[in-house]
């Protein structure tokens, strides 16, 4: 594979970024995109050969399947085939939260190859609401089956260098758009029937749309997590976006127990002088997911970015502050618990 180009796809630039890409991937190339979540690997989801370089490129294992994008709600039945009875629901899904990071599992449609699905008879499906992303999505004119742009159970990419450590040398192009507006990947649901009644959710992962958003229009159970089995959502396996460092989520900061000699950095969530995290230890980094004020839209944005700068500091561990676990902060201790294993 020959060096890894990155083109910006800001203002001017992005007619020539977009018609590049397209080329690529109508090619059966793969390239780098950018989502409103994380940074996604594309390729055509009709080309099988296109899909195995996905798999390669991450090492991927084969048994965990692939997200289908989709340029506009229309396409839906190109790629899956919806059933009567979860039809309305999922119209007023898609009508409310598409474009968005919302990723719903559907009945897959026969034109999907079994490579993007890992054999199961459903399909992952979203429409991105990335301007960029949509512009290739839509001249490309076909569906695009994107997992997260990071090489497998590594922390997810919020930006064009982040994608770059993680695959340079092994794709030929990155699209860069600057930051990701989320940060963290899409919602995954399921939608169970219930006669008469309002439908069944299932969570299989916690993302920007949050249980109190979907509430409206069902009950939002989680999944059961299965250990032993094939997992409903490999990117819910509990060891993942799994830094090299040691990581420690630390519910209580009474169960510090600092080794002597050894380097501690802490992801804070405000980062404030007074907070009993802050003060606990004399660390030897300190960063903030969401400095001062504590929003947890600015702590699920620089997440992973925050994630990744700790990784390089050439500490012993990490250490990480709960956040509140309500609205989106469901979305970001579900990346803290899997990154501590
Ligand atoms: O925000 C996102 O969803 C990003 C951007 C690029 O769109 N994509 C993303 O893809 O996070 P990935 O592959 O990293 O995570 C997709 C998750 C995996 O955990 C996979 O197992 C699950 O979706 N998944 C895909 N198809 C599925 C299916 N048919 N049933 C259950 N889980 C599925
Ligand atoms: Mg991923």
């Amino acid at each position: 594979m020959p060096e890894t180009r990155i083109l910006q796809a800001i203002d001017d630039d992005m007619k020539d970024a977009v018609r590049e890409a397209t080329a690529l991937l109508r090619a059966g190339e793969i390239v780098a995109l950018p989502t409103e979540t994380v940074y996604g690997l594309a390729a055509d989801a009709l080309n099988p050969s296109a899909v195995a370089k996905v798999f390669a490129a991450k090492e991927r294992p084969s048994f965990d399947p692939l997200i289908v994008h989709i340029a506009s709600r229309g396409d839906l039945k190109k790629v899956a085939i919806v059933p009567a009875e979860i039809a309305e629901t999922v119209a007023k899904l898609t009508a409310t939260f598409w474009p968005g990071p919302l990723t719903i599992i559907l009945p897959k449609h026969p034109d999907i190859p079994d490579l993007v699905t890992s054999g199961l008879p459903t399909v992952a499906v979203r429409q991105s609401a990335h301007p960029v992303f949509r512009a290739i999505n839509k001249e490309l004119d076909r569906p695009i089956a994107a997992p997260s742009a990071n090489r497998f159970g590594r922390i997810s990419p919020t930006s064009a260098s982040a994608v770059m450590k993680e695959l340079g040398g092994r794709i030929p192009l990155i699209i860069d758009a600057g930051a990701c507006a989320e940060g963290v990947e899409s919602t995954i649901i399921s939608i169970e029937p219930r006669d008469g009644k309002k439908p069944v959710f299932r969570l299989h992962r916690a993302g920007p749309i949050t249980k109190e958003q979907l509430q409206e229009f069902g009950k939002v159970e989680k999944v059961k997590e299965k250990t032993g089995d094939l997992p409903h959502a490999p990117g819910q396996l509990p060891s993942h976006y799994a830094p090299l460092t040691p990581f420690i989520l630390l519910e209580n900061p009474e169960d510090f127990k600092p080794e002597p000699g050894k380097k501690y950095g802490l992801i804070s969530y405000r980062g404030e002088d007074d907070s009993p995290y802050v003060n606990l230890h004399d660390w030897e980094t300190v960063e903030s997911l969401s400095p001062g004020s504590g929003k947890l839209a600015e702590a699920a944005i620089r997440l992973f970015f925050v994630m990744r700068l700790m990784d390089e500091a050439g500490l012993d561990a990490i250490i990480a502050e709960p956040v509140s676990e309500t609205g989106l902060g469901v979305a970001i201790m579900d990346r803290l618990r899997r990154a501590a294993g």
